[in-house]
């Protein structure tokens, strides 16, 4: 199963683009447009039209105008937008296109035609350009409709061009491959975004492994195992199986295998925490907003988008993702506290706070993941309240036992617009995880540094190999003006493995 929603991405030269069938023609208007010949010759068909809308109505920043069928020019609409300068960060360039991609499906355009012009964000060419189009674009037409009645919305928008200047030879056939990689990253956010959205009751552990199995059909390279309650057992995870207890709905871990690499190369190993509904167990949740917790399987999403992605473009690279996958519910049988379980690492926990789950699943699936040897470990997780509260909406927390790791999560997020930002993670904080009946405890620290103290108890699970983890409580969905998953990291984690940077 894949989920694209556009049906084509295709780069086009920009001569005769007034003869262009389209729905929608996007012009991203900068101080280069007036000279630009496509321009000129469109300005030409609309009598001067065109160059003067934009003087009068699209000067600002971020404004824009959505004009009618002009004679002369065969597009549909056009829709005239005011672009960034080079000095604009990533992420607003993001926006931008954020907002075409929703004008497309809000005018029930069934193809958008978009000329993003010869200006690109300061260190950044014209193929980051083409990607970051075709990214957004894919994964911003995105509409969830699946448990809405069938007549609901969906997105009209199912072609994208992109339109070019004088590219040929070898800059051509880059930049049809970067159209290609942005597209597929879009895919892969569309999938977490998905997963995300998806409610509960129809996300479950078992469902989640029938649609990673599935995902192998459509990506034969992809090797998946799925583990079952009892295999873990075997396998001593009385860590995670702690937060499956109370419900009826078994855990799953699923691996994600990859090897697009040399056999010898190590595979990065990228962990997702995957709880399908967070009820806090007996720390039972506060009711208002609980439902948000249905995105508490992030995470795993963002491993499932990501291995789907890299799949999908057949990278150079071996990759090995781990979706830990559980509910967390309250019953009579629910893990209570004060109980001590022991983890497959052979350390015992005392689980103080069953709201605290997240790190109980990943702290086994960290220890398994031992067992690739891998080069890198990171693990993705909607791991605490506050993230929220330390760094806002807008960056993923990054703690890391390896500073050169974090450095290229940082630098990975900048450019692919998919901030996050780093917190100490020191000796310090390590005080928290002592207590009297276990080797460690899965709260402390009171309500300092809630995010740090939560890594620092995963890092007792990773000591031997590099790792970060990414805290995306913050970032992988939001709550206003309304609920949605947002795909994140998908963009991050797909730039950091595609750029090749962790070698
Ligand atoms: N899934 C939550 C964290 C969360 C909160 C994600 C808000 C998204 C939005 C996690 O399992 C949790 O409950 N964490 C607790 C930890 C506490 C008990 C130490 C929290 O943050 O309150
Ligand atoms: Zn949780
Ligand atoms: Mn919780």
């Amino acid at each position: 199963m894949a989920y694209k929603v556009l049906n084509n991405v295709q780069l086009k030269d920009a001569t005769g683009v007034s003869s262009l069938t389209t729905d929608m023609l996007v012009l991203v208007i900068n101080k280069n447009t007036k000279n630009d010949s496509s321009f000129m010759e469109l300005n030409k068909k609309s009598k001067n039209y065109l160059s003067k809308t934009i003087k009068s109505h699209v000067d600002q920043t971020g404004s824009s105008i959505l004009l009618p069928k002009i004679d002369g020019i065969n597009a549909k609409h056009i829709l005239l937008v005011k672009g960034l300068d080079k000095d604009a960060p990533t992420h607003k360039w993001l926006s931008l296109y954020q907002s075409i991609a929703q004008k497309g499906n809000q005018n029930k355009c069934k193809d958008i035609s978009v000329m993003p012009g010869t200006v690109s964000p300061k260190g950044k060419d014209e193929l980051w350009l083409i990607e970051m189009v075709s990214k957004t674009i894919e994964s911003n037409v995105y509409i969830f409709s699946e448990t809405k009645n069938k007549t609901s919305k969906k997105p009209s928008v199912k072609k994208l061009t992109i339109l070019t200047t004088g590219l040929t030879g070898s800059k051509l056939t880059k930049a049809k491959q970067a159209a290609k990689v942005g597209y597929a990253i879009g895919e892969g956010v569309n999938t977490a975004k998905y997963l995300g959205d998806l409610p509960a009751n129809h996300c479950t552990p078992k469902i989640i492994e029938k649609k990673v199995k599935a995902m192998t059909k459509d990506f034969p390279k992809l090797k998946v195992k799925s583990f079952n309650e009892k295999q873990m057992h075997k396998m001593g995870m009385g860590s995670f199986l702690s937060v499956s207890r109370g419900s009826e709905e078994p855990a799953r871990m699923m691996v994600i295998e990859y090897k697009g690499g040399k056999s010898t190369d190590k595979p990065i190993a990228l962990v997702g925490k995957g709880v399908t509904f967070d009820t806090g167990g007996v720390s039972i949740k506060p009711s208002p907003g609980m439902d948000e917790m249905k995105w508490d399987m992030c995470g795993a999403a963002t491993v499932f988008g990501v291995m789907s992605t890299l799949a999908r473009l057949n990278a150079d690279v071996n990759v090995v993702g781990v979706m830990g996958c559980a509910e967390n519910m309250c019953s009579s049988k629910a893990t209570k506290p004060g109980d001590v379980v022991t983890s497959m690492s052979g350390q015992t926990i005392e689980i103080l706070n069953t709201d605290a789950e997240g790190r109980l699943i990943l702290a086994d699936c960290l220890t398994y993941v031992g067992k690739y040897k891998p080069s890198y470990v990171i693990d993705m997780a909607t791991l605490t309240g506050a993230v929220v509260i330390a760094l806002g909406r807008h960056a993923s927390g990054v703690m890391a036992n390896d500073q050169y790791l974090a450095d290229k999560i940082i630098e990975s997020g900048e450019e692919s617009g998919d901030r996050a930002w780093q917190l100490p993670l020191w000796d310090e904080h390590q005080s928290c995880t002592k207590t009297k009946y276990a080797d460690l405890a899965n709260i402390g620290g009171g309500r300092e540094a809630g995010t740090i103290h939560a890594a620092a108890f995963l890092s007792k699970f990773t000591n031997d190999y590099k790792w970060a983890h990414i805290d995306i409580a913050a970032t992988a969905s939001y709550s206003t003006p309304v609920k949605a998953g947002t795909g994140r990291p998908v963009p991050l984690i797909s730039q950091l493995i595609l750029s090749k940077k962790l070698k």
